[in-house]
């Protein structure tokens, strides 16, 4: 931490996955900030210093800034925001029913602050939004002389404290520009270009973002696909393709499907929003629908491995969470995919390094959870590789051959060394792999 004489008063507004990261790492810019938390058990684990989330280096600097009394963590939100010159927005935009971003958490802090604002404050929203709702928070805060500035966030889960300390670009949007300004001096130590432009132009940008994402890779995993068929090999492709640098590396990795709590929300918020106000957005569609059946290609390809069927097989299952580095399972090709083989009929034995023996999480209900790598191998027919956890690549696979029924490993992450694999006897199959 260091001084750079711009130190604000900062409050945080929920502690999850993007308020923790963002609370701690404005603390360690030195700003002065206050952490809202409503859930009682996240509020506990936070005053201990312990994270509620699986995030690498949040610990730490929660550690250090509550030490060095940079960061304060407290339960009421009309409480925390009486002194703040900002105010960040950072609870969950669940998914609606009908694929609408579901506003009702946002609604409710913005109506519970409203009296406690001081006046001047910058509301900044964070959360992922509809455009238009910069909008609705300031009808509701406008009273207390409050603007609300978009701020969205472009963190990945895992690595959200590397991404908010180097962050790619700032994106402020605000009626007035100098507003914007004012945040985006907030972040003045990152050195990252700040792009200012106005509210629904910043919350369009988000959705833009990940839409393009998830787009690029559900091209990539179209190809993967493409490749099986017509006995190409996605690496030798996917290298040739990377070299160019209009295209690049990154998002370039093929998998099971894409998952998470953003790309899959945001981009049917975004489908429902152009559906309601009348433009096609069919790659969009597309897109979405084309990770679906990637998903039921992965479950059809253990199927055909297995014998022709799922109905009584013993499957293994490596991995469980949307992607390595986090314990979150929400919206998780891995888990969906596990879901389906158990409803195909398959026995299945999974194992996660983040999902403990005997959770009674409704999400994993018929799953056998089991405490290793290895474990989820006994007598299994196949094994599927669905998140690509480290540990998988170097475990010992002539015990893993010894433990299956028969070696047989589909690896929906492309993780593994094919070549290495056959060679110990295994029948391999990844993702557009020959
Ligand atoms: C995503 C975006 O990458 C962030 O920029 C954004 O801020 C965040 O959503 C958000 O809106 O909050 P995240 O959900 O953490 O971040 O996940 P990603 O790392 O983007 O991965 C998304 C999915 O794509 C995962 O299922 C992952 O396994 C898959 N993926 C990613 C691939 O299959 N191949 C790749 O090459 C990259």
């Amino acid at each position: 931490m260091s001084s750079t004489g711009n130190e604000a008063k900062v409050t945080v507004i929920g502690g999850g996955h993007v308020g923790l990261p963002t609370a701690v790492v404005l603390a360690h810019f030195g700003h002065e900030v206050v952490l809202a938390e409503s859930d009682p058990v996240r509020l506990k684990m936070l005053l201990r210093g312990e994270s509620p989330i699986v995030e690498a280096g949040v610990e730490e600097l929660l550690g250090d800034a509550l030490r060095l009394g940079t960061l304060r963590i407290a339960h009421s939100a009309a409480e925390a925001v009486r002194n703040a010159e900002f105010v960040f927005l950072c609870v969950p935009t669940p998914q609606g029913i009908d694929g609408s971003a579901d506003l009702t958490f946002v609604e409710a802090v913005a109506e519970e602050i409203k009296t406690t604002l001081r006046p001047g404050a910058i509301i900044v929203n964070k959360s992922t939004v509809p455009v238009g709702t910069a909008a609705l928070v300031e009808r509701v805060t406008q009273r207390a002389g409050a603007t609300v500035v978009s701020n969205p966030e472009f963190l990945r889960e895992g690595s959200a404290v590397a991404d908010s300390l180097h962050p790619e670009r700032i994106v402020v949007g605000a009626d007035d520009p100098a507003d914007a300004q004012k945040v985006g001096q907030l972040f003045a130590m990152t050195g990252a270009p700040v792009i200012v432009t106005d509210t629904t132009t910043a919350e369009a940008i988000k959705y833009a973002s990940n839409a393009y994402l998830a787009t690029k890779l559900s091209f990539v995993n179209a190809l993967a696909d493409l490749c099986e068929t017509v006995g190409a090999n996605v690496d030798d492709l996917m290298a040739g393709l990377g070299h160019d640098k209009r295209i690049g590396f990154e998002f370039l990795h093929p998998g099971p499907g894409w998952g998470g709590s953003c790309l899959p929300k945001d981009t049917s918020a975004l489908l429902h929003r152009a559906e309601l106000v009348g433009h096609d957005f069919a790659l969009l569609r597309g897109a979405i629908a084309q990770n679906e059946d990637h998903m039921e290609r992965v479950v059809q390809k253990v199927a055909r491995l297995s014998g022709g069927t799922l109905d009584g097989a013993s499957i293994g299952v490596w991995g469980l969470t949307f992607k390595a580095g986090t314990d979150d399972r929400r919206a998780s090709p891995a888990t969906e995919i596990t879901r389906r083989l158990v409803q195909a009929g398959a026995r299945v034995s999974a194992y996660d390094p983040t999902v403990p023996r005997g959770t009674g999480d409704s999400d994993l209900a018929g799953i056998t959870i089991v405490p290793t790598a290895y474990e989820a191998c006994r007598g299994a027919r196949v094994m599927a590789l669905l998140t690509e956890w480290g540990e998988f690549a170097s475990l010992d696979f002539t015990k893993v051959a010894a433990l299956m029924a028969t070696p047989i490993v589909v690896d929906a992450r492309n993780v593994l060394d094919p070549t290495t694999i056959r060679s110990l006897g295994f029948i391999y199959e990844g993702i557009g792999r020959k």
